[in-house]
This record gives C-alpha cells, structure tokens and sequence, in this order.
C-alpha cells in the first residue's frame, strides 16, 4: 500500500518543533511527505520546511504568527508546552491551554473538511472527568483574554501549573470537538506517560525520580519521543477519520493497571 497514512502533499502546523515530542512529530511528517510549519518559542528552524517563532503565552505573537502561515491547513499538533516549576503557574497554564487553544481555534478558518488537530496533554491530567464542575465554564466560554483573566483570578485553581493546565486541555478537546465536527474537522488528546525529552529533568526536580518512576506503570519504562510522535500522526491522519474528541494514553498500560487495582496510583 503506498503512503498508507495519507500524508503526501499535505500541510502541517507542528508547535514545539525545537525539542522532544514536536521535533520528533515534525521529522516523521517530513518524511511521509509533508510541508511542515515548525513553531516554537526557541529559534529553532532545523527539520522543518518553515519555521516560525511564537510565544504561547503571548496573543500578539500567536495572532502574528498565524497570519503568517498560508493555508490550508490539513493538520495540527500542538505539542509545546512547559513542566510547572521553576515557571509560574500563569505561564505553565497559558502557555499549556490558553495560547495552544487561541492557536487552534485562529486556524480553523484555514483547516478544509477532512483536517485535523491533536493536543499533547499529560497522563498528569488524569481525572479531569471528575472536575467538570469547574473545567466546563473556563473551557467553554471566552477565548484568550478570558483565560487569562480567570488564571489571575484564580490562583488557587491554576496551582502547581502543570497539572490543571492539562486537564483544561483534555476538558477542552472533549467539548470542542463536537461542534468542530459540524465543520468536517477533527480534534483529538494525546496523554503521554514519562518520556525522555528535555522536559525530564523538570520534572524529576519537580517530583522525584521515584514519582516519576511510578507513573511508568506495568511497561517498567519511559517513552521515547518518537513512541509519543507516532501515535500524534496517526491520530491526525485521514486513516483515524472516525476519531474524534479521544483522549488516548499512550501511557503503556498505566491507566489500566491503575484503573483495575494492579498499580498503586493517586486515581
Ligand atoms: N516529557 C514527558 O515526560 C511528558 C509527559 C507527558 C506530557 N508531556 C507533554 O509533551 C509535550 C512536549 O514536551 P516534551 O516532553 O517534548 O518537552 P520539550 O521540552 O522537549 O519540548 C517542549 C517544547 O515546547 C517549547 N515551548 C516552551 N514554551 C513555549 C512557548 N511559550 N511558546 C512556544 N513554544 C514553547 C519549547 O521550546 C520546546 O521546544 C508538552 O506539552 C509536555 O507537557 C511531556
């Protein structure tokens, strides 16, 4: 079967080309045949066909580098994203939800039927179903500026960063994505387990090695870029078209060993 992902002569948006899970996204895009539209904060314009700088946190940079992208636009992965700590909790949110959705939603005009967009959550934000009753009103209404607005005003939400900015993201994915549908477009979530990128050691300053280590479940251990990069491009693919508002856990097994009791967790 030739190109069985579909993905020759298409254009894709990969955020956080720079390092880890983006770079990794954008080097497999290129070699299926893809036209890559690489951001990220770090200037980094190697393994992309266009490289555009943007600070999530920042509206005026991500309008600005919206409009410099010409479309179409047949798929989205929004990759980038900061650990928590030494950042702020505001720019670990913004940065992780608020900039990443204000991107998507200011590309939909340019994305046909049949397009795609994907979001890198987190396993961290594990739960979030249990949430809703304060998820539902952030994700659901308003755009950039409200979502900054209710980070200020909530601190005791937004705390530790990490963790509320990516259930925001798999609440947000879930709602948005059945009246993106209305539009032939689809959204997904990606939860990726521990994974060995630059982010790591953040994390595991953060945390621990141990706590960190717990959340490898029965796999005993860590992901590789390219482990997360590949389901990301099958999630965006036409092949996945009947996908949508998912949140997959490419985790390797610890939601279900969690889930039925075979691994201690916080679930
Ligand atoms: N590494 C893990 O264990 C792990 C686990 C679960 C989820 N994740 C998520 O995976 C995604 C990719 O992370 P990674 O592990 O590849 O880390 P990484 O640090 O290698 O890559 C993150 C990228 O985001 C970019 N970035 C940071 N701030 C930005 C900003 N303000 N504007 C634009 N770009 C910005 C960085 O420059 C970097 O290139 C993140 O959303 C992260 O939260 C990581």
């Amino acid at each position: 079967m030739q190109d069985p992902l579909q993905y020759e002569g298409t254009h894709a948006v990969v955020t956080g080309c720079a390092s880890g899970m983006g770079a990794a996204t954008a080097a497999i895009l290129t070699e299926l045949g893809a036209t890559v539209t690489g951001l990220d904060v770090q200037d980094h314009a190697d393994g992309v066909d266009r490289f555009v700088q943007v600070d999530l946190k920042d509206k005026a940079s991500i309008d600005a580098a919206v409009g410099s992208i010409e479309g179409p636009v047949d798929s989205v992965f929004s990759v980038a994203g900061l650990p928590g700590p030494p950042f702020s909790d505001l720019d670990t949110v913004m940065v992780n939800f608020v900039g990443p959705r204000h991107l998507i939603e200011s590309l939909v005009p340019q994305m046909p039927p049949g397009a795609a967009a994907v979001c890198v959550a987190s396993n961290a934000g594990l739960g979030w179903q249990q949430d809703l009753d304060w998820l539902l009103p952030v994700v659901s209404e308003g755009g950039f500026d409200e979502g900054r607005a209710w980070c200020e005003a909530n601190a005791e939400r937004i705390a530790t960063g990490y963790v509320p900015s990516k259930k925001l993201l798999n609440a947000w994915v879930a709602w948005r994505a059945v009246t993106l549908l209305d539009a032939g477009i689809r959204l997904n979530c990606q939860n990726p387990g521990p994974t060995e990128t630059a982010m790591m050691p953040a994390f595991e300053a953060l945390a621990g090695k141990e706590m960190i280590d717990a959340f490898v479940g029965p796999s005993k251990r860590r992901s590789t870029a390219e482990e997360q990069a590949w389901p990301l491009v099958f999630l965006n693919s036409r092949r996945s078209s009947y996908i949508a508002g998912e949140a997959l856990h490419t985790d390797a097994g610890f939601l279900g060993a969690a889930t039925t009791g075979q691994i201690q967790s916080a679930l």
